[in-house]
């Protein structure tokens, strides 16, 4: 698997999510096994380029590449510079966002709303890949199978972005209107696989080794991408290429191993972030990780009273030792058919995209 002149380490990637897969989470992602990562999305809007959120999302400092960068906007001259300014600052491909649902984006008719425009879609692609070429930079685009059941035209923008140049697509198994609802799925993924000379990356509720054999198997595609079955659980990915490689599960960590990765996610997260936001904005990954252990949601309670992060990272240290005197490894999660036992509710699942957090003083977008 190999996006332009980027060999990969193996075909199971991991999914861009707003707040989420920031550049502590890809790193640790990938050294647990994620063949490859995409940025959160940075917008192409310049007036904010210089606040906090976006230089923060444009911080790669140390990442092992191909450095990955996912932008997001409706016109096609702002998309081409959003490119030209991220390649200056250390992006090797560029990721055009077709995909995301939420109203923020869409209202702007940027993210999945473009699929609705297929000549505006086509337009952006061919300014991107225009830009990019220049600095022979891969161009891939991520979308869903379309805008609603009955516009479903993910194959035909994917050969017209083949066709403009396009090195890879990835395709979320849902429409636009469905949002993170019912299932995914992977008809039409295979039906563009197979009509496609380029990578393309399957998508959208892989949540287990097993699920990932199966979407390979239905779609043909060339590799899979894992968005919120990482919340918490950036080992999946080395338990998904375990089996891959090998069929069979690998034991679950250790729970000093999972200390041991948390507390260097947090020391990395505070020091994107600094202090005050650092704090706020990493109890959702310590909630995530922590949310199918025993006593972990009154674990998630008590974090919000925890105002610094020694404070954090002393209670995550205290509950994790605490926890490995009555287990070595964290509980099994997957059953015989490889189903997970630990799966997250529907709300969970449908958690909102968008999840600001709150800054002191930022001009967020
Ligand atoms: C919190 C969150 C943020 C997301 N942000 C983005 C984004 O910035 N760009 C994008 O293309 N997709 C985004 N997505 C969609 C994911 O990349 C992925 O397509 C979707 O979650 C389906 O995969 P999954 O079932 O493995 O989670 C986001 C999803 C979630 C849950």
């Amino acid at each position: 698997m190999q996006i332009g002149p980027f060999p990969l380490a193996n075909p199971v990637f991991v999914a861009p999510m707003a707040g989420v897969t920031d550049r502590p989470f890809r790193q640790l992602c990938k050294r647990l096994g994620a063949g490859y990562a995409v940025s959160e999305m940075v917008t192409s809007r310049r007036d904010l380029w210089d606040s906090l959120k976006t230089s923060r999302r444009a911080n790669h400092e140390g990442e092992p590449g191909p450095i990955a960068v996912q932008i997001a906007g409706t016109d096609a001259p702002m998309m081409a510079q959003a490119a030209q300014y991220n390649i200056e600052r250390g992006a090797q491909i560029i990721d055009i966002n077709m995909g995301c649902p939420a109203k923020k984006v869409c209202n702007k008719w940027a993210g999945s709303a473009l699929m609705q425009d297929e000549a505006l879609a086509l337009q952006i692609i061919e300014a991107v890949v225009a830009a990019c070429a220049a600095q022979s930079v891969p161009v891939t685009l991520k979308m869903r199978t379309g805008w609603c059941q009955s516009q479903q035209n993910a194959l035909s923008i994917a050969l017209a972005a083949q066709a403009a140049g396009v090195a890879m697509v990835t395709i979320h198994g849902r429409t636009r209107e469905q949002g993170y609802r019912g299932q995914a799925r992977y008809d039409t993924i295979a039906a563009v696989k197979a009509a496609l000379h380029i990578p393309v990356v399957a998508n959208g509720d892989i949540d287990s080794p097993h699920k990932a054999r199966q979407v390979l198997a239905a779609t043909g595609a060339d590799a899979i991408m894992v968005g919120r079955a990482a919340q918490g659980r950036p080992w999946i990915f080395r338990e998904i290429t375990h089996f891959l490689q090998t069929g069979t599960l690998l034991a679950p960590p250790l729970v000093q191993e999972l200390r041991r990765w948390l507390i260097e996610h947090l020391d990395d997260h505070y020091r994107l972030y600094g202090e005050y936001t650092g704090v706020r904005s990493a109890r959702k990954h310590i909630a995530w990780y922590l949310r199918s252990l025993p006593g972990g949601e009154a674990f998630r309670r008590a974090l919000n009273g925890l105002e610094s992060s020694a404070l954090q990272v002393a209670a995550v240290s205290h509950y994790l030792d605490r926890l490995s005197f009555e287990m070595d490894r964290l509980p099994v999660v997957y059953d015989t058919q490889g189903r997970r036992l630990d799966a997250p509710s529907d709300s969970e699942k449908e958690e909102t995209p968008m999840n600001p957090v709150p800054e002191r003083a930022s001009h967020e977008q």
